[in-house]
């Protein structure tokens, strides 16, 4: 277990890859298995999803920091209702309306690019957290950076408590006298910290929307509207909306820097990107070549499950070993983009798993695509990336909400330049954005 926290080369995953498809551990008292190929991962989460679609018991992380409000960290009586909701994120019309919403603040990351290019970084947290809050909150962003950085913050505090506490790996130590219960404290502390900022968020909107003046959104239009009304109460119904936006602000953020990274590694692979499909291709290499989920969250077996030939019991946490998944491939450590040009690079999910897979699939993989797309492409056309110091592509530092590896950003050329400026006059975006003294 300390093994596995202490390792950010990931060393570890592929050693545990290397006893075959599958690899059994006991940590503490869960058994997961390690799913360590792409074959057995479509076999198992993809097929055998409605087996697969626990979640083990996580009294620290799930019930003392989340409030059991976090769906990914819940079992299946937890999380039916919530994804019943979230759902509509995934629809068709919903994703042609995020669509335009994408384009605009795509246009003003291009404008802030240009004028702070030394803030690239938050650049891509903004625009990441913009897009998802105009999807659940409704409304344009106005949050100051210091609020972004705020929740950026206590979400990798709160996400990092996953697997951090003894307790969860031994989760029967919840059923001892609650005066024996000496972790409580820590974790509460961050708990509080959580819930008031994620009220800080909640509550405006949801007055708003009780007053009748707030304009479109998840919240308003699916999670809180009568006829879809999600029925859990309203901290449930914060932790539904905050969870989306936590979710996918952070792993855009983090997709965006891999690529700024690979931009550093492979710049010549980032003048050739004028075909579409090759632009898809990319962003399934840039989430295969740095994984950000070195493990996907345990889907555990609610019944006992046969399997060629292995028997495994209910109650185990099947686990995609996202290192040695995505490094099943030739020349593991290149970035290349075309090994994924197969027919099926315009579908993130196929044959990646870094969305999860079955029962439990990202809601917003759809949408991390396009926006994922849309941002590299323009990036790529205007941006040049160069190192400004000394960096490794290991080291994402994705937890530092200061700059995470130095990069120097040059627009390349005045015309790009000139393009940028207009296209977000044009939109709206340059005097809101620049009116204001900070990011
Ligand atoms: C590069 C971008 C992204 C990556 C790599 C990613 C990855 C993941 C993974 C691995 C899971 C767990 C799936 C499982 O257990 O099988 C997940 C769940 C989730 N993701 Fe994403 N995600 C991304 C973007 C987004 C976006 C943009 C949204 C917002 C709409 C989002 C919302 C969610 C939510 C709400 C869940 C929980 C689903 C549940 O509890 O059933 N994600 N994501």
């Amino acid at each position: 277990m300390h093994s596995i926290r202490k390792d950010p080369d990931h060393e570890m995953h592929r050693d545990l890859a290397k006893y075959g498809e599958m690899t059994t551990l006991h940590l503490g008292s869960k058994t997961w298995i390690l799913l360590n190929s792409q074959r057995v991962v479509s076999e198992i989460i993809a097929k055998k999803g409605s087996l697969t679609n626990g979640c083990s018991p996580m009294p620290v992380a799930s019930g003392i920091v989340s409030r059991y409000g976090r769906s990914l960290l819940l079992p299946p009586s937890g999380w039916t209702e919530k994804r019943r909701v979230m759902h509509s994120l995934l629809s068709g019309t919903a994703l042609r309306q995020y669509a335009a919403w994408q384009e605009l603040e795509s246009t003003q990351l291009l404008a802030e690019y240009l004028f702070q290019p030394e803030l690239w970084y938050r650049h891509h947290y903004r625009y990441a957290n913009s897009v998802v809050h105009r999807i659940v909150l409704g409304g344009r962003l106005v949050k100051t950076g210091k609020e972004l950085a705020d929740l950026q913050d206590v979400v990798t505090h709160s996400i990092g408590s996953i697997g951090s506490s003894m307790v969860d790996w031994f989760p029967e130590l919840e059923s001892l006298s609650k005066f024996l219960h000496l972790w409580r404290a820590h974790w509460e502390k961050l708990a509080v910290w959580n819930y008031n900022l994620y009220r800080s968020w909640w509550v405006p909107v949801r007055e708003q929307i009780n007053a009748g003046i707030a304009p479109p959104s998840f919240v308003r239009d699916v999670l809180l509207h009568d006829d879809t009304k999600f029925t859990g109460d309203d901290q449930e119904a914060m932790y539904v909306a905050m969870q989306i936006i936590e979710a996918g602000s952070d792993t855009t953020r983090e997709a965006l820097n891999i690529f700024a990274m690979a931009s550093l590694y492979h710049p010549d692979v980032m003048t050739d990107m004028d075909k579409m499909p090759y632009i898809c291709a990319s962003i399934k290499e840039v989430l295969r070549w740095r994984p950000i989920f070195p493990f996907t969250p345990d889907h555990v077996l609610t019944s006992d499950m046969e399997f060629e030939g292995y028997h495994f019991p209910a109650g185990v946490g099947l686990v995609i070993n996202g290192i040695a998944v995505c490094e099943e491939c030739e020349d593991p450590d290149i970035f290349n983009p075309e090994r994924w040009l197969d027919g099926h690079e315009t579908d993130a999910a196929h044959g990646l798993w870094q969305f999860g897979g079955g029962r439990h699939i990202c809601v917003g993989y759809r949408l991390a695509q396009r926006g994922l797309s849309l941002n590299i492409a323009c990036l790529v056309m205007c941006y040049d990336y160069a190192a400004a110091g000394s960096y490794n592509s290991h080291r994402l530092n994705h937890h530092s909400t200061d700059e995470p590896f130095p990069v120097k950003v040059t627009v390349r050329s005045e015309e790009h330049a000139k393009l940028i400026k207009e296209d977000a006059t044009r939109n709206g975006v340059l005097e809101t954005k620049w009116g204001r003294s900070e990011i």
